[in-house]
């Protein structure tokens, strides 16, 4: 099969930012089109940074980055330092990028990108908020039928929430945009926290990390490192979840997950619960299956997959 060329559509954090490494440095299975920064874990003038450095950092300095939407379609921008420090890649020390960013807005680039490929071809990775993806529907319905499949990371039925009680945080920045992407129609591959949460970065393995003897090594360990703190006090975890790059490793290998094709649904209106993902895991109701909802992880094989990779790097 020849590769999948996607968009990564992000708010690194520095588990995007592995999420990126891992698309760069598999070139048989991915062609990353581009990479559009969003706001999210961190405002966007930190993530379309972040963004630069991470394929700086993969020395592939010709990658497409472009900045896209500042705050969520209807709300305020909710921001997660408390997880990824201030400039949402905290830890190691990192210079300053030397590459620009693309002119285009993201928005345009993501529109322009999926009407000049021919349908079926460009599949979607949405890492954070859904509000670059849906600004896009919304300006040009039209792309809808072409993106081949959208792979995102978002949600949660089992672990229900980590930003509220109820909810997840990618979708409980934007769930007015969430609620489009998955009322959409388009084909809908949804990495939720019930999947994530069995990605733990055990101290072996950010040890792999650091036996590569690379920069890039270094870099992913000492990520590792910082934002584990937050989790292992929170869940009393071994290590933390790294969310963002099982969307790209679903791409690469799919037998490393497995889910239910299921009906999901947005709240958008309660306060209580706003951004729930409502699946219907349990098949209850008589509404229409949306998404694949994964469920469980090859853990083992994922972050085995992961080092390899990143080895290359
Ligand atoms: C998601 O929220 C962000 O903090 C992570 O980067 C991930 O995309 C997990 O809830
Ligand atoms: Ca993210």
């Amino acid at each position: 099969m020849p590769p999948r060329k996607i968009i990564i559509d992000t708010d690194p954090g520095q588990d995007d930012a592995v999420a990126i490494l891992l698309a760069l440095a598999s070139p048989e299975d991915v062609t990353v089109l581009g990479v559009t920064a969003v706001a999210g874990n961190v405002p966007l003038p930190l993530t379309q940074k972040n963004a630069l450095i991470v394929c700086e950092l993969a020395n592939m300095p010709d990658t497409k980055v472009y900045a896209g939407c500042d705050a969520p379609l209807a709300r305020k921008l909710v921001t997660a330092e408390h997880v990824h420090g201030k400039t949402g890649l905290d830890g190691p020390q990192m210079d300053a990028p030397t590459m620009q960013l693309q002119a285009e807005h993201a928005v345009d680039y993501i529109i322009d990108t999926l009407r000049e490929h021919e349908a079926g071809t460009v599949t979607l990775c949405p890492l954070g908020p859904l509000t670059n993806i849906a600004k896009a529907f919304q300006k040009a319905p039209d792309i809808v039928e072409k993106v081949q499949e959208i792979v995102l990371m978002g949600g949660a039925y089992f672990e229900v929430g980590n930003i509220t009680p109820a909810a997840e945080f990618n979708i409980y920045v934007d769930p007015e945009a969430a609620k489009i992407v998955f009322d959409a129609g388009v084909p809908l591959v949804v990495m939720p926290l019930d999947v994530t949460h069995q990605a733990l970065t055990t101290r072996a393995r950010v040890d792999a990390f650091r036996a590569l003897g690379t920069k890039v090594g270094d870099m992913v360990a000492a990520w590792t490192d910082f934002f584990e703190r937050f989790d292992k006090e929170k869940y009393g975890s071994e290590g933390a979840p790294l969310h963002d790059p099982c969307v790209i490793a679903y791409l690469i290998d799919p037998t490393l997950f497995s889910g239910r094709q299921v009906n999901v649904e947005i709240e958008t209106r309660s306060e209580l619960t706003l951004g729930m993902t409502v699946a219907d895991w349990w098949r209850v109701t008589d509404r229409k299956p949306n998404a694949m909802f994964m469920g469980t992880l090859n853990a083992d094989g994922f972050f085995a997959l992961l080092t390899e990779r990143l080895a290359r790097l």
